[in-house]
Protein backbone atom coordinates (compact mmCIF):
# COMPACT_ATOMS: atom_id res chain seq x y z
CA UNK A 1 0.00 0.00 0.00
CA UNK A 2 1.29 3.48 -0.83
CA UNK A 3 -0.03 6.86 0.31
CA UNK A 4 -1.57 7.40 -3.12
CA UNK A 5 -3.65 4.20 -2.99
CA UNK A 6 -4.69 4.32 0.66
CA UNK A 7 -6.94 6.74 2.44
CA UNK A 8 -6.98 6.46 6.24
CA UNK A 9 -10.12 8.58 6.37
CA UNK A 10 -12.00 5.95 4.37
CA UNK A 11 -11.46 3.31 7.08
CA UNK A 12 -11.74 5.34 10.29
CA UNK A 13 -15.15 4.94 11.95
CA UNK A 14 -17.44 7.83 11.00
CA UNK A 15 -18.10 8.72 14.67
CA UNK A 16 -14.35 9.03 15.28
CA UNK A 17 -13.88 11.16 12.16
CA UNK A 18 -16.60 13.46 13.45
CA UNK A 19 -15.22 13.50 17.01
CA UNK A 20 -14.50 16.79 18.68
CA UNK A 21 -11.83 15.69 21.19
CA UNK A 22 -12.19 16.67 24.85
CA UNK A 23 -10.26 19.85 25.49
CA UNK A 24 -9.15 21.13 28.85
CA UNK A 25 -8.08 24.62 29.83
CA UNK A 26 -4.61 23.13 30.47
CA UNK A 27 -4.24 22.52 26.70
CA UNK A 28 -3.98 26.31 26.34
CA UNK A 29 -2.63 27.50 29.73
CA UNK A 30 -0.49 25.33 31.98
CA UNK A 31 1.10 27.74 34.47
CA UNK A 32 -0.07 30.31 37.01
CA UNK A 33 -2.73 29.87 39.66
CA UNK A 34 -4.36 26.69 38.40
CA UNK A 35 -8.00 26.58 39.45
CA UNK A 36 -9.38 25.19 36.19
CA UNK A 37 -9.48 21.41 36.73
CA UNK A 38 -11.00 20.91 40.19
CA UNK A 39 -7.74 19.45 41.49
CA UNK A 40 -6.75 19.56 45.15
CA UNK A 41 -4.38 22.50 45.68
CA UNK A 42 -3.51 21.32 49.20
CA UNK A 43 -1.51 18.36 47.91
CA UNK A 44 -1.63 14.57 48.09
CA UNK A 45 -3.07 12.76 51.12
CA UNK A 46 0.25 11.02 51.80
CA UNK A 47 2.46 10.76 54.86
CA UNK A 48 5.31 13.12 53.81
CA UNK A 49 7.91 10.66 55.11
CA UNK A 50 6.42 7.65 53.30
CA UNK A 51 8.07 5.90 50.37
CA UNK A 52 5.10 6.76 48.17
CA UNK A 53 5.62 10.47 48.91
CA UNK A 54 9.37 10.17 48.23
CA UNK A 55 8.95 8.32 44.94
CA UNK A 56 6.44 10.83 43.63
CA UNK A 57 8.20 13.95 44.92
CA UNK A 58 8.52 16.76 42.40
CA UNK A 59 5.77 15.29 40.22
CA UNK A 60 2.92 17.45 41.48
CA UNK A 61 0.73 14.38 41.64
CA UNK A 62 -2.14 16.46 42.98
CA UNK A 63 -2.29 17.77 39.38
CA UNK A 64 -3.49 15.90 36.29
CA UNK A 65 -0.64 14.54 34.16
CA UNK A 66 0.45 15.95 30.82
CA UNK A 67 -2.15 14.71 28.27
CA UNK A 68 0.35 14.89 25.39
CA UNK A 69 3.52 13.35 26.88
CA UNK A 70 5.80 14.98 24.31
CA UNK A 71 8.97 14.53 26.36
CA UNK A 72 8.37 10.81 26.79
CA UNK A 73 7.40 10.40 23.12
CA UNK A 74 10.57 12.26 22.07
CA UNK A 75 12.72 9.86 24.09
CA UNK A 76 11.03 6.79 22.58
CA UNK A 77 11.29 8.35 19.10
CA UNK A 78 15.03 8.78 19.55
CA UNK A 79 15.45 5.24 20.89
CA UNK A 80 13.44 3.68 18.03
CA UNK A 81 14.79 5.98 15.29
CA UNK A 82 11.35 7.38 14.47
CA UNK A 83 11.10 11.07 13.39
CA UNK A 84 9.12 12.58 16.28
CA UNK A 85 6.28 12.63 18.82
CA UNK A 86 3.61 13.06 16.15
CA UNK A 87 4.11 9.36 15.25
CA UNK A 88 2.98 8.13 18.70
CA UNK A 89 0.00 7.10 20.72
CA UNK A 90 0.77 5.98 24.29
CA UNK A 91 -1.54 3.63 26.13
CA UNK A 92 -2.03 1.94 29.48
CA UNK A 93 0.00 -1.07 28.32
CA UNK A 94 -0.20 -2.32 24.75
CA UNK A 95 -3.50 -3.86 25.80
CA UNK A 96 -4.96 -0.32 25.64
CA UNK A 97 -3.28 0.19 22.27
CA UNK A 98 -4.97 -2.97 20.95
CA UNK A 99 -8.34 -1.82 22.25
CA UNK A 100 -7.82 1.65 20.77
CA UNK A 101 -7.24 0.16 17.33
CA UNK A 102 -10.66 -1.53 17.55
CA UNK A 103 -12.33 1.63 18.78
CA UNK A 104 -10.89 3.79 16.01
CA UNK A 105 -11.31 1.46 13.04
CA UNK A 106 -13.94 -1.22 13.68
CA UNK A 107 -17.66 -0.52 13.62
CA UNK A 108 -19.28 -2.85 16.20
CA UNK A 109 -21.54 -5.48 14.68
CA UNK A 110 -20.26 -4.72 11.17
CA UNK A 111 -16.48 -4.87 10.78
CA UNK A 112 -14.03 -7.72 11.31
CA UNK A 113 -10.35 -8.34 12.06
CA UNK A 114 -7.93 -11.06 10.98
CA UNK A 115 -5.65 -12.84 13.43
CA UNK A 116 -3.02 -15.52 12.83
CA UNK A 117 -3.30 -18.27 15.48
CA UNK A 118 -1.65 -19.44 17.58
CA UNK A 119 -1.42 -15.87 18.79
CA UNK A 120 -1.91 -13.45 21.67
CA UNK A 121 -5.37 -13.85 23.23
CA UNK A 122 -6.21 -10.18 23.73
CA UNK A 123 -6.94 -9.55 20.04
CA UNK A 124 -9.96 -11.89 20.27
CA UNK A 125 -10.96 -10.64 23.73
CA UNK A 126 -10.95 -7.02 22.53
CA UNK A 127 -12.83 -8.07 19.40
CA UNK A 128 -15.56 -9.61 21.52
CA UNK A 129 -15.74 -6.61 23.84
CA UNK A 130 -16.09 -4.34 20.81
CA UNK A 131 -18.56 -6.71 19.07
CA UNK A 132 -16.22 -7.24 16.13
CA UNK A 133 -15.98 -10.49 14.17
CA UNK A 134 -12.67 -12.43 14.15
CA UNK A 135 -11.35 -14.31 11.13
CA UNK A 136 -8.32 -16.56 11.30
CA UNK A 137 -5.39 -17.45 9.06
CA UNK A 138 -3.40 -20.06 10.97
CA UNK A 139 0.40 -19.74 10.97
CA UNK A 140 2.41 -22.47 9.28
CA UNK A 141 2.42 -25.47 11.62
CA UNK A 142 5.81 -26.81 10.52
CA UNK A 143 7.42 -25.71 13.78
CA UNK A 144 8.40 -22.32 12.32
CA UNK A 145 5.08 -20.49 12.83
CA UNK A 146 5.37 -18.15 9.85
CA UNK A 147 2.58 -16.40 7.94
CA UNK A 148 0.52 -18.48 5.54
CA UNK A 149 0.11 -15.89 2.78
CA UNK A 150 -2.31 -17.96 0.76
CA UNK A 151 -4.65 -18.28 3.73
CA UNK A 152 -4.35 -14.56 4.56
CA UNK A 153 -5.25 -13.61 0.98
CA UNK A 154 -8.15 -16.06 1.01
CA UNK A 155 -9.57 -14.52 4.20
CA UNK A 156 -9.12 -10.98 2.88
CA UNK A 157 -10.91 -11.85 -0.34
CA UNK A 158 -13.75 -13.68 1.42
CA UNK A 159 -14.31 -11.00 4.07
CA UNK A 160 -14.07 -7.48 2.69
CA UNK A 161 -15.18 -6.16 6.11
CA UNK A 162 -11.75 -6.98 7.61
CA UNK A 163 -10.39 -3.65 8.82
CA UNK A 164 -7.32 -4.74 10.80
CA UNK A 165 -4.82 -7.60 10.44
CA UNK A 166 -3.04 -8.33 13.73
CA UNK A 167 0.45 -9.83 13.30
CA UNK A 168 2.50 -10.75 16.34
CA UNK A 169 6.27 -10.72 15.85
CA UNK A 170 7.87 -12.33 17.75
CA UNK A 171 4.69 -14.28 18.35
CA UNK A 172 3.14 -15.25 21.65
CA UNK A 173 3.10 -18.21 22.32
CA UNK A 174 5.22 -19.14 19.28
CA UNK A 175 8.34 -17.11 20.03
CA UNK A 176 8.85 -16.81 16.25
CA UNK A 177 9.72 -13.50 14.62
CA UNK A 178 7.95 -13.16 11.26
CA UNK A 179 10.17 -12.51 8.26
CA UNK A 180 10.26 -8.89 7.16
CA UNK A 181 9.52 -10.02 3.64
CA UNK A 182 6.23 -11.60 4.76
CA UNK A 183 5.18 -8.53 6.78
CA UNK A 184 5.85 -6.33 3.74
CA UNK A 185 3.70 -8.65 1.65
CA UNK A 186 0.78 -8.19 4.04
CA UNK A 187 1.29 -4.41 4.05
CA UNK A 188 1.06 -4.33 0.27
CA UNK A 189 -1.71 -6.89 -0.38
CA UNK A 190 -3.43 -5.59 -3.52
CA UNK A 191 -6.99 -6.35 -2.35
CA UNK A 192 -6.64 -5.08 1.20
CA UNK A 193 -7.49 -1.53 2.23
CA UNK A 194 -7.17 -1.83 6.01
CA UNK A 195 -4.65 -1.50 8.83
CA UNK A 196 -1.77 -3.89 9.56
CA UNK A 197 -0.98 -3.89 13.29
CA UNK A 198 2.36 -5.50 14.11
CA UNK A 199 2.64 -6.40 17.79
CA UNK A 200 6.33 -6.21 18.71
CA UNK A 201 5.99 -6.75 22.47
CA UNK A 202 9.03 -9.08 22.41
CA UNK A 203 11.03 -7.43 19.63
CA UNK A 204 14.08 -6.58 21.77
CA UNK A 205 14.78 -10.27 22.41
CA UNK A 206 15.39 -11.06 18.73
CA UNK A 207 19.01 -11.98 18.14
CA UNK A 208 20.99 -9.06 16.66
CA UNK A 209 21.94 -11.20 13.65
CA UNK A 210 18.26 -11.42 12.61
CA UNK A 211 15.69 -8.88 11.36
CA UNK A 212 14.36 -6.71 14.20
CA UNK A 213 11.78 -3.95 14.56
CA UNK A 214 9.61 -2.58 11.78
CA UNK A 215 9.04 0.71 13.65
CA UNK A 216 10.94 2.83 11.13
CA UNK A 217 8.65 1.59 8.33
CA UNK A 218 5.94 3.99 9.50
CA UNK A 219 7.62 6.57 7.25
CA UNK A 220 7.01 4.25 4.32
CA UNK A 221 3.60 2.55 4.84
CA UNK A 222 0.42 4.58 5.48
CA UNK A 223 -1.44 1.56 6.91
CA UNK A 224 1.07 0.33 9.52
CA UNK A 225 0.73 0.48 13.30
CA UNK A 226 3.63 -0.99 15.28
CA UNK A 227 2.81 -1.85 18.89
CA UNK A 228 5.50 -2.04 21.54
CA UNK A 229 5.51 -2.14 25.33
CA UNK A 230 7.75 -1.35 28.27
CA UNK A 231 6.43 -4.48 30.05
CA UNK A 232 8.95 -6.95 28.65
CA UNK A 233 12.54 -5.97 27.76
CA UNK A 234 12.39 -2.82 29.92
CA UNK A 235 11.08 -4.79 32.90
CA UNK A 236 8.31 -2.27 33.61
CA UNK A 237 5.12 -4.34 33.45
CA UNK A 238 3.87 -2.63 36.62
CA UNK A 239 3.93 0.92 35.25
CA UNK A 240 1.66 0.03 32.28
CA UNK A 241 3.10 1.78 29.26
CA UNK A 242 2.26 0.62 25.76
CA UNK A 243 3.32 2.36 22.58
CA UNK A 244 1.82 2.67 19.12
CA UNK A 245 4.17 3.92 16.43
CA UNK A 246 2.36 4.88 13.24
CA UNK A 247 1.72 7.69 10.79
CA UNK A 248 0.92 11.14 12.23
CA UNK A 249 -2.58 10.86 10.78
CA UNK A 250 -3.40 7.53 12.44
CA UNK A 251 -1.76 8.70 15.68
CA UNK A 252 -3.96 11.80 15.66
CA UNK A 253 -7.15 9.68 15.55
CA UNK A 254 -5.91 7.44 18.36
CA UNK A 255 -4.93 10.43 20.50
CA UNK A 256 -8.27 12.14 19.90
CA UNK A 257 -10.11 8.99 21.06
CA UNK A 258 -8.14 8.26 24.26
CA UNK A 259 -9.07 9.38 27.76
CA UNK A 260 -7.34 12.76 28.20
CA UNK A 261 -5.03 11.77 31.07
CA UNK A 262 -4.39 8.07 30.40
CA UNK A 263 -0.67 8.13 31.21
CA UNK A 264 0.03 8.72 34.91
CA UNK A 265 2.77 11.15 35.98
CA UNK A 266 4.51 8.35 37.88
CA UNK A 267 4.42 6.05 34.82
CA UNK A 268 5.85 8.80 32.65
CA UNK A 269 8.64 9.58 35.11
CA UNK A 270 9.71 5.93 35.42
CA UNK A 271 9.58 5.37 31.65
CA UNK A 272 11.62 8.52 30.97
CA UNK A 273 14.23 7.37 33.47
CA UNK A 274 14.46 3.98 31.73
CA UNK A 275 15.15 5.76 28.44
CA UNK A 276 18.13 7.69 29.84
CA UNK A 277 21.62 6.34 28.95
CA UNK A 278 21.98 4.51 32.27
CA UNK A 279 18.57 2.87 31.87
CA UNK A 280 19.35 1.82 28.31
CA UNK A 281 22.64 0.39 29.49
CA UNK A 282 20.78 -1.77 32.03
CA UNK A 283 18.18 -2.72 29.38
CA UNK A 284 20.90 -4.03 27.05
CA UNK A 285 22.65 -5.92 29.85
CA UNK A 286 19.39 -7.57 30.92
CA UNK A 287 18.54 -8.51 27.33
CA UNK A 288 21.91 -10.13 26.76
CA UNK A 289 21.67 -12.17 29.99
CA UNK A 290 18.11 -13.25 29.11
CA UNK A 291 19.21 -14.33 25.63
CA UNK A 292 22.10 -16.33 27.15
CA UNK A 293 19.75 -17.91 29.67
CA UNK A 294 17.24 -18.71 26.93
CA UNK A 295 20.02 -20.56 25.10
CA UNK A 296 20.99 -22.39 28.29
CA UNK A 297 17.38 -23.55 28.79
CA UNK A 298 17.21 -24.69 25.16
CA UNK A 299 20.39 -26.71 25.59
CA UNK A 300 19.24 -28.23 28.90
CA UNK A 301 15.82 -29.19 27.51
CA UNK A 302 17.53 -31.37 24.88
CA UNK A 303 18.66 -33.79 27.54
CA UNK A 304 15.53 -33.99 29.71
CA UNK A 305 13.79 -37.29 28.87
CA UNK A 306 10.07 -36.71 28.32
CA UNK A 307 10.48 -33.31 26.70
CA UNK A 308 10.00 -33.17 22.94
CA UNK A 309 10.74 -30.45 20.44
CA UNK A 310 11.14 -26.81 21.25
CA UNK A 311 8.72 -25.11 18.84
CA UNK A 312 9.20 -21.80 17.05
CA UNK A 313 12.39 -19.90 16.43
CA UNK A 314 13.02 -18.68 19.98
CA UNK A 315 13.05 -14.95 19.43
CA UNK A 316 11.30 -13.93 22.68
CA UNK A 317 11.92 -14.21 26.44
CA UNK A 318 10.20 -17.57 26.68
CA UNK A 319 10.48 -21.07 25.31
CA UNK A 320 7.64 -23.24 23.97
CA UNK A 321 8.41 -26.89 24.60
CA UNK A 322 6.53 -30.16 24.10
CA UNK A 323 5.87 -32.68 26.87
CA UNK A 324 5.67 -36.23 25.52
CA UNK A 325 3.44 -39.12 26.45
CA UNK A 326 5.41 -41.85 28.26
CA UNK A 327 4.14 -44.71 26.11
CA UNK A 328 3.60 -43.26 22.65
CA UNK A 329 6.40 -40.65 22.77
CA UNK A 330 3.98 -38.18 21.15
CA UNK A 331 3.18 -34.67 22.50
CA UNK A 332 0.55 -35.08 25.21
CA UNK A 333 -1.82 -32.47 26.59
CA UNK A 334 -2.75 -34.78 29.48
CA UNK A 335 0.81 -35.15 30.65
CA UNK A 336 1.74 -31.52 29.96
CA UNK A 337 -1.25 -30.31 31.96
CA UNK A 338 -0.43 -32.67 34.82
CA UNK A 339 3.19 -31.46 34.92
CA UNK A 340 2.00 -27.85 34.81
CA UNK A 341 -0.59 -28.32 37.57
CA UNK A 342 1.75 -30.35 39.80
CA UNK A 343 4.58 -27.86 39.53
CA UNK A 344 2.26 -24.93 40.24
CA UNK A 345 0.27 -26.40 43.11
CA UNK A 346 2.92 -28.51 44.86
CA UNK A 347 6.26 -27.01 43.93
CA UNK A 348 5.55 -23.29 43.62
CA UNK A 349 6.75 -23.13 40.01
CA UNK A 350 4.24 -21.52 37.66
CA UNK A 351 4.62 -21.84 33.90
CA UNK A 352 1.88 -21.65 31.25
CA UNK A 353 0.05 -24.63 29.72
CA UNK A 354 -0.53 -23.80 26.05
CA UNK A 355 -1.53 -27.24 24.75
CA UNK A 356 -4.99 -26.14 23.61
CA UNK A 357 -3.59 -23.58 21.15
CA UNK A 358 -3.53 -24.74 17.54
CA UNK A 359 -0.17 -26.33 16.66
CA UNK A 360 0.92 -26.39 20.31
CA UNK A 361 -0.19 -29.90 21.37
CA UNK A 362 1.45 -30.87 24.67
CA UNK A 363 3.20 -27.50 25.02
CA UNK A 364 4.32 -25.55 28.04
CA UNK A 365 5.38 -21.92 27.60
CA UNK A 366 8.18 -21.16 30.02
CA UNK A 367 9.39 -17.62 30.62
CA UNK A 368 13.16 -17.18 30.90
CA UNK A 369 13.83 -16.25 34.53
CA UNK A 370 16.97 -15.48 36.51
CA UNK A 371 19.77 -18.11 36.38
CA UNK A 372 18.59 -19.46 39.75
CA UNK A 373 14.97 -19.64 38.59
CA UNK A 374 16.03 -21.39 35.41
CA UNK A 375 17.97 -23.95 37.45
CA UNK A 376 14.73 -24.63 39.33
CA UNK A 377 12.87 -25.08 36.02
CA UNK A 378 15.44 -27.61 34.77
CA UNK A 379 15.44 -29.50 38.07
CA UNK A 380 11.65 -29.63 38.49
CA UNK A 381 10.99 -30.65 34.90
CA UNK A 382 13.60 -33.39 35.16
CA UNK A 383 11.98 -34.69 38.37
CA UNK A 384 8.44 -34.43 37.06
CA UNK A 385 9.18 -36.24 33.85
CA UNK A 386 11.16 -39.00 35.59
CA UNK A 387 8.07 -39.81 37.70
C1 LIG B 1 2.13 -10.26 22.23
C2 LIG B 1 1.73 -9.41 23.38
N1 LIG B 1 1.24 -8.19 23.13
C3 LIG B 1 0.87 -7.38 24.13
C4 LIG B 1 0.98 -7.79 25.45
C5 LIG B 1 0.47 -6.85 26.52
O1 LIG B 1 1.45 -6.06 26.97
P1 LIG B 1 1.19 -4.85 27.97
O2 LIG B 1 1.75 -5.28 29.28
O3 LIG B 1 1.94 -3.72 27.36
O4 LIG B 1 -0.29 -4.59 28.03
C6 LIG B 1 1.48 -9.04 25.76
C7 LIG B 1 1.59 -9.49 27.16
O5 LIG B 1 1.90 -10.57 27.50
C8 LIG B 1 1.87 -9.88 24.70
O6 LIG B 1 2.33 -11.12 24.90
Amino acid sequence: MTSSTFSVKSIVRPNILALKPYRCARDDYSSGVLLDANENAYGPALNPSSEAAASSSGLDINRYPDPHQHDLKNLIAKFRDVPGPEHFFLGVGSDEVIDMIFRVFCVPGKDAVLITPPTYGMYSVCAQINDVEVHKATLTLDGQFQLNMEEIEKQINEHPNIKVIFLCSPGNPTGSALTHESIRRVLTLPNYKGIVAVDEAYVDFIDASKEGTTATWVKEYPNLIVMQTMSKSFGLAGVRLGVAITTPEIASYMNATKAPYNIASTTSRVAQEALQPKGLDILHKHISVMVEERNRLLEAFKSIPGLGRVLGTNDANFVLVEVLDKESGKPSNDRAHKVYADMASRQGLVVRFRGTEIGCEGCLRITVGTPEENDVVIQRLTEQLAA
